[in-house]
């Protein structure tokens, strides 16, 4: 039997993820949004390219949770996008209460999924999801650090003219300005990128990728970034479906790992047909470790805003 993966949203990145998961052939997708006619169009748009692409995954769109049922990925894009001049956080209200509803009524139907939040602000999404589904932290991860470190590896590759294939990079902390994309750890075939340019390229190359999403919405003017966020999810759907037991920086809720506690922050794990199997904790420097720390408390301070209605 297929894996069974739903897209709560069909938006940009909804619809991203929806055709990379069945082009992937990670399972057969539904993508589900508030707007009539809009996922049922852009699902046959997607199953019309399936000959093209050689893949057999179906793709249904809908209105109907009922559609939903017993899916082994819940993937929540469904919310408002960034609009210049908007951070993040102004995001926060409004997309509340739609993660609340949409994860409230998915998870009472698919409840073994994991769920993987997109919407933003990421990380205090993810704990409005955890409540909302009643889920263990274990099956509720945000989707954040595999895009951070996507744009510091392309910015890394082509700062040195080498292929995107030999980088790594690695990004910790809240999916926002304070994140802490980490030059020591940031490697390219395995020689950390703090041997290979001088320190005003690495924090050049650090800037850039700390205001990446800004950089994107400042250009399309009508919404932010949905390419490498929708294939940075199939990632994530990937790991899973195949219990690939992949290390991915992904956002996940902290019961002391790093010394923090009742936080969703962006930290490596590993990830498999059950979710998050477990917490990969490095060793960091005290700037390092404080950098991370005050990234994770902007993020507990918005989690602070959620209204204690939200369900625990
Ligand atoms: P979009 O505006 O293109 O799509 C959002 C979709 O959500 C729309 O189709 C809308 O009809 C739907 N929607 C709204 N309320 C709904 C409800 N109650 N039930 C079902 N569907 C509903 O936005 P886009 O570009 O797809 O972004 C989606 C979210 O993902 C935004 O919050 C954005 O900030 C976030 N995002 C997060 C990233 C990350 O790294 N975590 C990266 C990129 C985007
Ligand atoms: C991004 O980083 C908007 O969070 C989104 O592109």
């Amino acid at each position: 039997m297929r894996n069974k993966i739903t897209v709560i949203g069909a938006g940009h990145v909804g619809e991203t993820v929806a055709f990379n998961c069945a082009r992937l052939e990670l399972g057969d997708v539904v993508l589900l949004d508030i707007l009539d006619g809009v996922p049922q169009g852009k699902a046959l748009d997607s199953f019309e390219s399936s000959p093209i692409f050689g893949f057999d995954s179906n793709i249904l769109g809908t209105n109907d949770y009922a559609e939903t049922a017993d899916s082994d990925v819940l993937v929540m894009t469904a919310g408002l996008a960034r609009q210049p001049g908007m951070s993040r956080d102004d995001l926060f209200y409004k997309n509340l209460e739609i993660v609340e509803t949409c994860i409230a009524q998915a998870a009472k139907l698919s409840p073994g999924a994991v769920i993987i939040v997109v919407t933003n602000p990421l990380d205090a999404m993810c704990e409005v999801a955890r409540r909302a589904s009643g889920f263990p932290r274990q099956r509720v991860i945000g989707m954040a650090g595999i895009l951070d470190s996507a744009r510091m590896r392309s910015f890394i590759a082509r700062e040195l003219g080498v292929s995107v294939e030999n980088t790594h990079a690695f990004v910790l902390g809240g999916h926002g300005d304070s994140m802490v994309p980490l030059a020591r750890y940031s490697t390219v075939a395995g020689i950390p990128i703090t041997n290979l340019m001088p320190e005003d390229r690495v924090d050049a190359i650090i800037d850039r990728t700390r205001k990446g999403g800004g950089e994107i919405v400042s250009l399309l003017k009508t919404g932010s970034a949905y390419y490498a966020p929708g294939l940075a999810v199939a990632e994530m759907v990937e790991a899973i479906v195949k219990d690939k037991h992949k290390i991915l920086p992904c956002a996940a809720y902290l019961e002391g790992e790093y010394g923090l506690s009742e936080t969703y922050a962006g930290v490596p794990i590993q990830l498999g047909r059950t979710g998050m199997e477990k917490i990969v904790e490095i060793e960091l420097t005290d700037d390092e470790r404080d950098a991370f720390h005050a990234s994770a408390e902007s993020v507990k301070e918005l989690i602070a805003m959620i209204p204690a209605a939200t369900a625990t």
